[in-house]
């Protein structure tokens, strides 16, 4: 695949786990950094696959070339869904990501259940308007305390059963092998290579 591709975000975590997984699907990506865009996308969605377009489009327009955006976040059943959407801003603007996972800890204390997923909606426009879309899910459990030092988010405080670690304890490949960005994007690959033969 010679096009190249703008990653529209500007979390560094997310950005290397894309530009990883993309690339073992032959897929060549520059950061809006690298082409000196700062587009700040305001994501007034209320679905991850509504915030994902409006990335994407802004950032292909922007950059005038086709654009991958993510959105997603941690949906938490105790907190009906929540914070879904808004993950990145969960507890307001003065958290960092320690921050937002200890007070979701703390809200869950006393919960009779722990259960929890990640999703992640993919979305791709192309300067001559042509949009793909794609839909990732990991479903796990909220541990009882932080553990690992691997990924970035709320991965120390999700668990996942079938590996009894955490996302943070595990290996970037084993993270991308199972998590909702990996699933999502290993579809929209699938999608992408359709479209461009
Ligand atoms: P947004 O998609 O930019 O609105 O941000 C999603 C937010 O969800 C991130 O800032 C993280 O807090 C959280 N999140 C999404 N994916 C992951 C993940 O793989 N691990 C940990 N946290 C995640």
């Amino acid at each position: 695949m010679a096009e190249k591709f703008v990653l529209a975000t500007h979390n560094p975590g997310k950005l290397k786990e894309m530009a990883d997984i993309l690339s073992q699907f032959g897929v060549e990506v520059v950061s809006p950094k690298e082409l000196g865009i700062t587009v700040d996308v305001e994501e007034t969605g209320t679905t991850f696959a509504e915030n994902a377009m409006l990335k994407a489009k802004a950032i292909c327009k922007a950059a005038n070339l086709p654009a991958i955006a993510d959105d997603s976040g941690l949906c938490v059943d105790a907190l009906n869904g929540g914070p879904g959407v808004y993950s990145a801003r969960y507890g307001g603007e003065g958290l960092d990501d320690k921050g937002r996972y200890m007070l979701l800890l703390n809200n869950l204390r006393g919960q009779p259940t722990r259960a929890a997923h990640f999703a992640s909606a993919i979305a791709c426009v192309f300067p001559n308007g042509k949009t793909l879309t794609a839909e990732g899910r990991c479903d796990g459990t909220i541990a009882f305390a932080p553990m690992g030092e691997g990924g970035f988010g709320y991965d120390p405080v999700f668990f996942v059963p079938e590996k009894a670690k955490t996302f943070a304890q595990l290996t970037d490949e084993e993270k991308n092998e199972i998590s909702h960005r990996g699933k999502a994007l290993a579809i929209f690959a699938e999608k992408l290579a359709t479209y461009l033969n």
